[in-house]
């Protein structure tokens, strides 16, 4: 089949069709990235990422996965967490500019908006995913962004880091979330894929010596067990829900440091 050649015309163009196999990691043509917003949302313009809506930057030359386009922090969303996240950064006790890291980096979107309210800081994202990282690099690339991205799963990835004594270290953390989400309970921060938990547990480990701000993509229910599980490792927490969406499909960020309170 080549790019121009119509597939599942007649098909409802849904998180379903995107994820669950036919165009998973398949590059998505600018008309299926507009019917996946259509069909799914009632909003052609959806899937903006990078500041722009997807005529913009199908237009540069910038690509999604089938996945990428469901699973990736649009733009409304990203710039919304920017500005919070950058918030709460701003009170850290810190010398030098902040390191962000993405260690589930998709699209690279939310590294995108994070390091547009944070001038300066540098942002750096793993990927395990060997088609989403090659995209990713590939449109970072087409828009000369200063984020450094690197194919690897994010243990092995944050690993390499090294942060300054005296630099705030800025975590943004959305693994995919597989079975966490319940109908009834919500979001199982200790059932993502990996655990949420366990990640915050790596990275305070790995870097007890620095100050920490975790950022945390949530549902808007989360299960009331695993919120207190993860609230406890942090000094301060707190949490912000986005009414972006329909009722009941709305994300949000639960932010945790380590090292001082805001
Ligand atoms: C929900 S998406 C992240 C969205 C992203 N924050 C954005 O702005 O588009 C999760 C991503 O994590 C990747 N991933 C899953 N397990 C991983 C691991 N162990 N290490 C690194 N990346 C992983 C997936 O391939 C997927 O692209």
């Amino acid at each position: 089949m080549n790019s121009h050649e119509p597939r599942h015309r007649n098909r409802k163009y849904d998180r379903e069709l995107l994820l669950g196999g036919a165009l998973r990691s398949t590059v998505l043509d600018l008309w299926e990235v507009e019917r996946y917003g259509a069909d799914s949302y009632g909003d052609a313009d959806y899937v903006s990422v990078y500041g722009m809506r997807p005529a913009t930057w199908y237009a540069k030359g910038i690509r999604l996965l089938g996945r990428t386009a469901v699973e990736c922090t649009r733009d409304v969303l990203g710039q919304a967490i920017g500005q919070d996240v950058a918030a709460v950064a701003g009170t850290a006790p810190c010398l030098t500019t902040a390191l962000v890291v993405d260690p589930f980096a998709g699209s690279g979107n939310t590294l995108y908006w994070l390091l547009r309210h944070l001038p300066g800081a540098h942002g750096l994202g793993f990927e395990l995913d060997a088609g989403v990282f090659g995209v990713t690099q590939q449109n970072l690339a087409e828009l000369a962004l200063p984020i450094d991205i690197l194919n690897t799963d994010y243990r092995s990835g944050l690993t390499g880091v090294s942060v300054a004594e005296d630099q705030l270290l800025i975590a943004f953390i959305a693994p995919p979330w597989g079975n966490a989400l319940s109908p009834t309970t919500g979001l199982d921060l200790r059932r993502t894929t990996p655990p949420i938990t366990e990640i915050v547990d790596f990275l305070l480990r790995t870097f007890d010596k620095n100050r920490l701000l975790c950022a945390i993509q949530v549902h808007e229910t989360v299960d009331p067990g695993s919120l207190a599980e993860l609230n406890s490792r942090f000094d301060w927490s707190a949490e912000q829900v986005y009414g972006l969406n329909a009722a009941g499909e709305n994300h949000g960020i639960l932010l945790g440091t380590k090292g001082w309170v805001p």
